[in-house]
């Protein structure tokens, strides 16, 4: 997956003009910071040289995975098309941006962002693209006040960056704030992952209907060491490539996630855990299932049609 042409190109005009080691020097720093999960009371992003290196080495990865999470979405629930967002720890906008290429009707979105050097960043990505967005610079820890509920209410990539009890608070604050359905991806790590199924656990006992990834509503089958979590082949530009060190023009981002809703869609389908293995006659396939079990299934040739969707099935797919 790429960047849209249109947010490829600001984001190049941002990039214009700011020596390359010093993005490599703000990419290699943000990258570590991120890694070991540091929690010092700084945001990671606290100038304007880190929001451009983010926008270099991060923003076409979340786009990506917050993209195909909102793909994951709309396959669920048909009919919802949201007209306004909310996105909380909006960093340059991410969400907004792939909220409005599969929902082209969105049209007001409000962006809560802690980072003036975020905030800038985005305002300026979108100042061509969109009017009608608010931009409120506050810390989520503050309880959002004077926040007007959204029908899609995003949280991508923040919780690592809270405490445990601020992140329970802002995931209740959220659920009232959702009209219909609220998203949190996380990076695909089995820290991430706890993050994730500890949302579930407290958004399901608020009464939310599970839409995405999990096919029901009972407790996660998943046992650690494994976790569940998906991948997102990114195309690196070559800004990218040369700010991260990295040869190949690709890269796998890998994220869990979750989307709850206000309404139940039904789950009548099993979501696909793992790249499925492929031999010749067969596919074998790690399946989470709608009564809320893990199915290791080898389905053959003999199986007609549930082998062909078994061959054209992908990490991720609903089946
Ligand atoms: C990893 S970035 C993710 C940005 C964007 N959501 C995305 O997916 O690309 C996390 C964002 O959360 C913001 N953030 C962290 N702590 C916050 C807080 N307490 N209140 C508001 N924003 C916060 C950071 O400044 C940063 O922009």
């Amino acid at each position: 997956m790429e960047l849209p042409p249109h947010l490829r190109q600001a984001v190049d005009a941002i990039l214009e003009g700011t020596p390359l080691a010093d993005i490599q020097r703000a990419a290699d720093l943000l990258s570590r910071r991120y890694r070991s999960e540091t929690r010092d009371g700084r945001l990671h992003v606290g100038d304007d040289l880190a929001a451009k290196a983010y926008l270099a080495t991060r923003l076409p990865a979340t786009y990506a995975a917050i993209r195909q999470c909102l793909d994951d979405l709309a396959a669920r629930h048909e009919t919802f098309t949201p007209a306004r967002l909310l996105d909380v720890g909006a960093g340059p906008g991410t969400a907004m941006w792939a909220a409005r290429d599969q929902w082209p009707a969105l049209h007001d979105a409000t962006m809560v962002e802690a980072s003036a050097a975020m905030r800038q960043a985005g305002e300026a990505l979108a100042q061509n693209a969109w009017s009608s967005i608010s931009w409120r610079t506050m810390s989520v820890e503050d309880g959002l006040p004077g926040i007007e509920p959204a029908d899609l209410v995003t949280l991508c990539y923040v919780l690592d960056e809270l405490s445990p009890a601020a992140r329970d608070t802002l995931t209740d604050r959220l659920w009232h704030l959702t009209a219909d359905t609220l998203l949190i991806v996380e990076p695909g790590t089995p820290a991430g992952w706890q993050r994730i199924l500890a949302a579930r656990s407290r958004l399901v006992a608020l009464g939310a209907h599970v839409a995405a990834p999990c096919p029901h509503q009972v407790s996660c089958p998943v046992a650690p060491p494994d976790w569940c979590h998906f991948s997102r082949r990114v195309a690196r530009s070559r800004l990218h490539r040369m700010a991260k060190g990295g040869e190949v023009p690709w890269e796998d981002e890998k994220f869990a996630y979750l989307a709850v809703s206000r309404r139940s869609a039904g789950a009548d389908y099993a979501r696909v855990l793992a790249q499925p293995k492929a031999a010749s006659g067969m596919v074998r396939l790690k399946l989470c299932r709608s009564d809320g079990s893990l199915e290791e299934r080898l389905v053959t040739r003999r199986e007609g049609s549930v082998f062909k969707a078994a061959r054209k099935a992908d990490w991720g797919d609903a089946l």
